[in-house]
């Protein structure tokens, strides 16, 4: 069953996305950071949140967004303190991090230039239960939206060496669009016509 999340699933997203995704950037500011994140996604209009759910366990989850530079703009701004905290408290830890954060600041001021603004922002899938199509059910109901909205194309950036997710996204369709350098490393950014 797939369904909207609410703040009770707000825990165990964040824990998914901290174990499924170790090693990117957001997971680096800690798993308050995610949890707080998580909290102002819940609530953001134009952002949404679909949980994929088996025998009232939920084994996945997927970040869709209309427009996720605007949505990742106000969250920040209205939580400024609450992250300001967990970020310095990351790179009191980490140093090396500042810079990654500088990087994310300006990307999310300028964009990727020429890609539609419609956005498949996260998808996680448990690791117990993956490659049993989750994933295509989560990106399958995440395109109905978007058609109902018009949406005729969206984007997704992937780690250029993630070669499960680059294969799952090129199974479902999606062409590379370019190729984009970010935290020292490559990201690609594709694209999947509706
Ligand atoms: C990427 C991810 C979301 C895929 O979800 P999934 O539920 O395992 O994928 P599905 O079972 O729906 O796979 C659909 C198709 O994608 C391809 N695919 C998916 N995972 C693959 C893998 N590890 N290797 C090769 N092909 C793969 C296959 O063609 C598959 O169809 P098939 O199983 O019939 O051959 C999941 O592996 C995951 O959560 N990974 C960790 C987090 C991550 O990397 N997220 C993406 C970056 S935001």
């Amino acid at each position: 069953m797939i369904r909207n999340v609410s703040s009770l699933d707000v825990k165990k997203i964040s824990h998914l996305h901290y174990t499924e995704l170790k090693g990117e950037f957001l997971p680096s500011l800690g798993r308050n950071f995610l949890e707080k994140l998580y909290k102002g996604l819940i609530k953001e209009k134009g952002t949404f949140i679909l949980a994929l759910e088996e025998k009232n366990a939920l084994k996945g989850f997927l970040v869709g967004s209309f427009d996720f530079k605007q949505s990742f703009k106000k969250i920040i701004r209205d939580n400024f303190f609450n992250f300001s905290k967990e970020i310095v408290k990351q790179v009191f830890k980490n140093p090396t991090l500042l810079k990654n954060i500088i990087e994310t600041l300006l990307y999310t001021k300028k964009g990727i230039s020429g890609s539609p603004s419609a956005e498949l922002v996260v998808i996680c899938i448990e690791s117990q239960s993956q490659r049993q199509g989750m994933g295509n059910q989560l990106v399958k109901e995440l395109e109905k939206i978007f058609k109902n909205q018009g949406v005729k194309k969206y984007k997704v950036s992937v780690n250029s060496v993630k070669s499960p997710a680059n294969l799952f996204y090129k199974a479902l369709g999606f062409k590379k669009n370019k190729q984009i350098s970010i935290y020292g490393k490559r990201f690609n950014i594709l694209i999947k016509n509706l």
